[in-house]
């Protein structure tokens, strides 16, 4: 099948890259000229393991290309997917549709012979209805159908998620649409993916639905965290003790400073919004939403509580800026939070993380970036562990131990065994235990 994807960020390039790895004939589509020109010459904007290979090996086979030509893509297509962005909008939270409506019109006027338009990008409810509304007045004879299809990716699982799912959701409005759409996913249907076919205001609302799910779970952790901390238990024993319930789930329930990224922080605050304009206040979410913010905050208090009360004229040693492991995203990261506090408060910040400083030196300006993690602790009056990276998980606490001025260290993904470090004379903090 002739497959166009409108937008190479991360949900456009991936799901390209993998339509194609499935056979498909996939063109991908940027306005940004210097991004269509390094792709051509095999160069990954993003940092996604196992991205590269996949984008280098489908080229390769002649099933992906790259184009700045959307008209030209379009015409040819069978499928469309627009893949912008959907940024919050400033102000008032709402999802900043412009993009999707932007791409909407241009694919409007391309359009020949029947079309699936399909929306990848995360959009609020209604949002598929406005598209069809948009071709139907660029282009009354277009014949076409708009189709939802949310993608569930997780940045750095990506690869995997979109050809191993637990689900594929598509929301289509008609047979011929159904068809297209199950047509792509066939190669799926070997490994029994579940693929759930609804109507198109229903899966819009799954992905927020998802999302808002997941980032609550997480925040319910994060407060069980707390409470622990205040009568003596374990926060990841009550997340074990919880999860074996198979009612519940063990996923997502590791405490830790605040879920950020590219998609939590955006979609629970929009899904606040469409359901606050609806007259339908999702009050669980509004919650999620103001408790996740504070804590990151929070997270500085408790480095300082660590370092005695004050770091002031203090040098504090970062594991970890991005918002998890195995991406160099920075969006929304509870280290933008954290910093900038520390910084307030008279602290100087060394960081070394794998992927990230590259993104974090456009907004963390005044900290010091280092070569490897012993780098960053050297000299440093406490060493804080904030995104649990591969390369932080088994540390030379002897080392660390020589490098630090106290031995101070704050952890705060739980990534080691509390006695352990004690034992090893540190005054070590962490999350929810005790
Ligand atoms: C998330 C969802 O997991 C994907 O299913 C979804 O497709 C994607 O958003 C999206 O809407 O595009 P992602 O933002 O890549 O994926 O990252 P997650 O792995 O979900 O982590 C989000 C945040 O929650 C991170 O800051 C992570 O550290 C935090 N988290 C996650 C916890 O604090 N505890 C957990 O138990 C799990």
């Amino acid at each position: 099948m002739r497959v166009a994807i409108i937008g190479t960020g991360y949900v456009g390039l991936v799901s390209g890259a993998c339509f194609a790895d499935f056979g498909h004939d996939v063109i991908c589509v940027d306005k940004d000229v210097s991004k269509i020109d390094a792709l051509m010459r095999g160069e990954i904007p993003i940092y996604e393991p196992g991205l590269d290979a996949l984008v280098a090996e489908n080229v390769e086979a002649g099933r992906l290309s790259f184009t700045k030509d959307l008209g030209d893509a379009v015409k040819n297509a069978q499928a469309v997917f627009i893949a912008v962005g959907t940024p919050s909008r400033r102000g008032d939270g709402f999802a900043d549709l412009s993009y999707v409506y932007a791409a909407s019109e241009e694919i409007a006027a391309a359009i020949a012979g029947y079309t699936v338009v399909v929306t990848k990008s995360t959009v609020p409810v209604g949002t598929g209805s406005e598209v069809e509304a948009i071709i139907k007045r660029v282009n009354p004879d277009a014949d076409f159908s708009v189709v939802s299809n949310p993608e569930f990716l997780r940045e750095g699982a990506a690869i995997e998620d979109f050809k191993r799912p637990d689900r594929v959701v598509v929301g289509a409005e008609d047979e011929r649409a159904r068809n297209v759409m199950k047509e792509l996913y066939r190669p799926l249907y070997l490994n029994e993916t579940p693929i759930l076919i609804t109507n198109r205001s229903t899966s819009e609302l799954i992905k927020y639905a998802g999302n808002a799910f997941l980032a609550t779970k997480i925040t319910f952790i994060n407060e069980m965290a707390d409470l622990c901390e205040h009568v003596g238990a374990n926060v990841q024993e009550v997340a074990r003790g919880i999860g074996l319930d198979g009612r519940i789930g063990s996923k997502f329930l590791h405490a830790g400073p605040g879920y950020g990224g590219s998609c939590f922080p955006k979609d629970t605050l929009a899904l606040v919004r469409t359901a606050q304009s609806n007259g339908a206040p999702t009050k669980i979410v509004e919650a999620v939403v103001e408790v996740n913010d504070r804590r990151k905050r929070q997270m500085a208090d408790r480095i300082i509580a660590a370092c005695g009360g004050s770091v002031k004229g203090k040098t504090i040693g970062l594991l970890g800026l991005t918002f998890k492991p195995n991406t160099d995203d920075m969006r929304d990261s509870p280290s933008l939070a954290i910093v900038p506090a520390l910084e307030e408060a008279g602290a100087v910040v060394r960081a070394f993380d794998p992927a990230g400083m590259g993104e974090a030196k456009e907004h963390l300006k005044n900290v010091v970036y280092c070569d490897g993690p012993y780098d960053a602790l050297d000299g440093a009056d406490a060493a804080v562990l904030l995104t649990e990276w591969d390369v932080f998980r088994a540390l030379d606490f002897d080392r660390i131990k020589s490098l630090l001025n106290d031995p101070i260290f704050v952890d705060l993904r739980n990534v080691y065994d509390p006695g352990t470090v004690c034992t090893l004379g540190f005054d070590y903090h962490s999350i929810g235990r005790g």
